[in-house]
């Protein structure tokens, strides 16, 4: 069993307290959180307690440390993991900025301690299916995304302050999960185009976005984000993966190509039938997959990564990418002006 401490037992860490508990490899070897909420997760998973990573260490060596503590938190925690040589699996986003991101990924590179960053879906059985669908030609050469992330939060979710505040928001927190899934399917994003708006819930960080994409393919995307709509069209109220959002039934992605177009999570394809023409009926087929849960698959990698069995499947590097593409998306919405992304 590999022993593994998780750093932020807020609404996340708790679901990766539940996978590890349930995890035939994995056990929890401590929780680290200055909250009395937190002693008593601890406790109710007799599990050690800490209030902060320097005393747990003191203490205890984990084989890895998943932090999952407000993403403002997350450069200074994932470097001080990183320094004691731990493995370290950092909840998405990577960091609250670019120069935290990078510093991050450097002392991962520099040291060899693996650095994995927590965007889960790309462990989703139904995204590896569809990503084989896009790469096995399929749908011809890609020529435009959608993507949706319209839900409503509750207005509770905002009492906790940081939430509230620049370096949260639905843009960092919700769009890059998306924006991460877009470039795993099209490629590197090239350019943005973006606007935001506060008006609705009136706090210092937007809650809505609507962003244009072009991709180096010459794909071109777009995508909207608001944490203020009750509407069905997001991954959360699409893709089942979690049992506490009630599942729409609706799609949350359409990509499509010169032969075809794909909608995801339901994995239904149609393509033209005979010759492209819109005269021409089109074929419908659904490849739909029962997924497993993709935070339970991310569990699972982490523990092959510890093990040395294989690298990670979204290391600090990729995490740092949809980063950057947020940042620009940040960028362009502030400015009104197009942002274009240097390769690399
Ligand atoms: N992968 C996903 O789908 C997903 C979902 C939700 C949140 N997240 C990410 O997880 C992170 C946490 O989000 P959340 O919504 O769970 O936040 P949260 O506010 O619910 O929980 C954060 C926890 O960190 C604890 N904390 C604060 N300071 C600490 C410190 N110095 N040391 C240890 N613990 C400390 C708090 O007490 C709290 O329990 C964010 O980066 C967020 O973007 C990811």
């Amino acid at each position: 069993m590999l022993r593994l401490a998780v750093l932020g037992a807020g609404l996340i860490g708790r679901e990766h307290i539940a996978r590890i508990a349930g995890s035939p490899e994995a056990s929890l070897a401590a929780v680290v959180d200055p909250s009395p909420a937190a002693a008593a997760i601890a406790a109710a998973h007799t599990a050690p307690w800490y209030p902060d990573f320097a005393t747990m260490l003191a203490a205890v060596r984990p084989d890895g440390v998943i932090v999952a503590t407000p993403n403002q938190m997350h450069r200074d925690h994932g470097l001080a993991v990183i320094a004691a040589g731990i493995p370290v699996l950092v909840e998405k986003p990577i960091a609250d900025t670019l120069e935290a991101a990078e510093a991050l990924v450097t002392a991962a590179e520099a040291t060899g301690v693996p650095l994995l960053v927590g965007h889960h879906r790309r462990h989703s059985k139904m995204i590896r299916r569809a990503r084989a669908i896009i790469e096995s030609g399929q749908l011809g050469r890609i020529v435009a995304v959608h993507g949706f992330f319209w839900l409503v939060k509750p207005d509770a979710y905002f009492d906790v302050a940081w939430r509230r505040e620049p370096g949260a928001g639905p843009v960092l927190l919700n769009l890059i999960h998306d924006i991460d899934l877009l470039r795993h399917f099209c490629g590197e994003v090239a350019s943005v185009q973006a606007f935001g708006s506060n008006a609705v819930r009136g706090f210092p960080v937007d809650d809505s976005c609507v962003v244009s994409l072009r991709f180096t393919s010459g794909a071109l995307g777009t995508i909207t984000v608001s944490d203020t709509i009750p509407a069905p069209w997001s991954w959360e109220q699409t893709a089942g993966e979690n049992p506490a959002y009630p599942r729409t039934g609706e799609a949350c992605y359409q990509i499509g190509g010169t032969l075809g177009a794909l909608s995801i999570p339901s994995l239904e394809l149609w393509s033209s039938e005979s010759e492209r023409s819109w005269w021409q009926p089109l074929q419908r087929s659904r490849v739909y997959d029962t997924d497993a849960d993709p935070l339970v698959e991310q569990i699972a990698q982490f523990c092959r990564v510890i093990r040395g069995a294989e690298p990670p499947l979204v290391p600090g590097r990729e995490g740092r990418a949809s980063l950057r593409v947020i940042h620009a998306i940040q960028q362009a919405a502030a400015t009104g002006q197009r942002v274009d992304l240097l390769p690399g």
